[in-house]
């Protein structure tokens, strides 16, 4: 079975791995459109069209499921795709309601622009968070420094966090991380935030690409295959997009293998 995963960049190849993790036997195919990243900074409509743009080019793939590894394009486009998708498609959206089962407090929602005055987060905010307690906090450029994985990329989100999320922390009491490409500083944003639970949505897509596509419930998630490969398309700089997934993708192994787009 062959499923396409997309993301405006390389943020998504941490929802990718959820999935391999719990369906290592599928074969995938990765699309960043990083010609036109970030989606965050764009309109609803612009992305709207990207994504549209995207299912097209999975859907000659001919791919039987499409991941939406972004919760940017999925807020902005998922409601209006899945109504013309030939194939099942599974959006990521930001983890707000695990965070609030989970901590009795104030919740730190870190995400892009877009996502941020989306109606679809108004709308989950609407049916989960009664209480107010999500505190949305928009993050430009943080994805920026993710993408680029300089040679000291850790170091400028370091002084982005302080910066920019550090004085507005406040009384929080988890984080979710509104973005696939924050999901690659969770270790640190634990730290910097001195050891608060982070959510993602990452393992809910997974279960349901799993649900959609065996049609019967996950059971946990297994190992990483030894053999991954990654098979990635980019809209843009497709040379430079594989050194930095490779880097991303060290400890798991994976080789990654660009195919022309
Ligand atoms: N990785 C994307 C997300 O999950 C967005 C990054 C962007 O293009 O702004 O929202």
């Amino acid at each position: 079975m062959r499923v396409g995963v997309f993301d405006s960049g390389l943020g998504g190849l941490s929802t990718w791995l959820a999935c391999a993790r719990l369906l290592p036997e599928a074969e995938y195919f990765f699309f960043a459109d990083t010609a036109h990243a970030p989606y965050g900074d764009r309109s609803a409509d612009e992305v709207r069209q990207l994504t549209e743009a995207a299912y097209q080019h999975f859907s000659a793939l001919g791919v039987d499921a499409l991941v939406i590894a972004c919760n940017t394009a999925t807020s902005a486009a998922v409601a209006p795709l899945r109504q013309q998708a030939a194939m099942p498609v599974i959006g990521i959206e930001p983890a707000i309601k695990q965070a609030l089962a989970a901590s009795p407090g104030e919740v730190l929602l870190l995400a892009t622009e877009l996502t941020v005055r989306g109606e679809k987060l108004a709308r989950l905010r609407r049916e989960w968070d009664t209480e107010q307690r999500v505190r949305p906090l928009a993050c430009p450029g943080l994805m920026e420094i993710v993408e680029s994985q300089a040679a000291d990329w850790r170091q400028q989100a370091a002084a982005y966090w302080q910066h920019h999320v550090a004085p507005g922390l406040g009384a929080s009491q988890a984080i979710v991380l509104g973005c696939t490409h924050y999901c690659w500083l969770r270790e640190e944003i634990r730290t910097w935030s001195g050891g608060l639970p982070i959510f993602d949505g990452n393992d809910g897509v997974a279960r349901q690409l799993y649900r959609l596509l065996h049609r019967q419930e996950p059971g946990g998630p297994g190992a990483l295959p030894e053999e991954l490969v990654l098979r990635l398309r980019a809209s843009a700089a497709a040379t430079e997009k594989r050194a930095a997934a490779r880097q991303l993708l060290r400890s798991s192994g994976a080789e990654v293998e660009v195919l022309p787009y």
